[in-house]
């Protein structure tokens, strides 16, 4: 028999399945969701075979870095889910955030949801969701973050922690960061304490008020980068002294930011 789901210590209603391989932890996690398991379930991985990245991407997945996947079954309206991204990268970055107090280096999120150290990228969240057959909605978010190892990829520049001096094994990481996902899933509130995240997510954001281009799929888009608003859009002032809001996409500095 495979390995079990257990509960997590000090999380009432929280479990966690722990894999050494696996091809893709947000893939299994939606498996399980397929299969009626009813979600508050973190699937772990020691390696990942076909990790998984933003925009069809792989992210490579060695041995050493924190893989880890929440399963979520409804976690709120889809207006609200539009904004669970900004969530998770809070979760991350207060996670994160302990560790460079006494460093050299600036932490910052890049919205939506990357961290970035010194304009370096440290970890990835991928969000996925599946509706299932007894109409509920899955949602998974997916962490990856770079402990000692991380990918030379010149357009992304990447780093990890052991690179920056820092010292800590994923099993610990992964105790402290389902203490920062329960404790902002709270703060959060299924949408209704989106202001709270909202003020917390752009204390922490670089770039605000900076030159930034987004790209998606359809678009590529310069402008200032204002705010994200109330609905977790980000606020683009263009040029012509226009607005434009943004749902999703890649953001990238158009100068030196912290
Ligand atoms: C990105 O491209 O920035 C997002 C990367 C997300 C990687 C994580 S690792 C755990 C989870 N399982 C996956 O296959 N992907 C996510």
């Amino acid at each position: 028999m495979g390995a079990l789901p257990q509960p997590i210590p000090n999380l009432p209603g929280w479990r966690r399945l722990a894999l050494a391989d696996v091809g893709s932890t947000n893939t299994e996690a939606l498996r399980l969701a397929a299969g009626g398991d009813p979600g508050n379930l973190w699937v772990t991985a020691d390696r990942q075979l076909q990790g998984k990245g933003r925009n069809g991407r792989t992210w490579i997945s060695e041995a050493g870095n924190l893989y880890a996947s929440l399963l979520l079954i409804d976690p709120a309206t889809r207006t609200a889910l539009a904004n669970l991204p900004l969530v998770a990268a809070l979760a991350v970055y207060e996670t994160l955030k302990p560790y460079f107090a006494k460093t050299p280096y600036a932490l910052a999120i890049k919205w939506p949801n990357d961290i970035l150290v010194d304009r370096q990228k440290i970890n990835g969240i991928l969000l996925e969701s599946a509706g299932l057959s007894d109409g509920h909605l899955a949602v998974v978010i997916g962490c990856g973050i770079n402990c000692v190892h991380h990918p030379d990829n010149p357009l992304y520049p990447a780093t990890d922690l052991a690179a920056c001096g820092v010292s800590v094994d994923p099993v610990t990481l992964f105790d402290q960061l389902s203490d920062a996902f329960a404790k902002h899933l709270s703060l959060w509130n299924r949408g209704a304490g989106f202001h709270i995240i909202r003020e917390r997510w752009l204390m922490a954001a670089g770039g605000i008020g900076r030159q930034v281009t987004v790209n998606n799929g359809d678009f590529s888009i310069t402008g200032m980068f204002e705010e994200i608003d109330h609905d977790g859009y980000l606020c683009l002032k263009l040029d012509d002294g226009s607005r434009q809001k943004i749902s999703a996409g890649d953001l990238f500095f158009d100068r030196e930011e912290k």
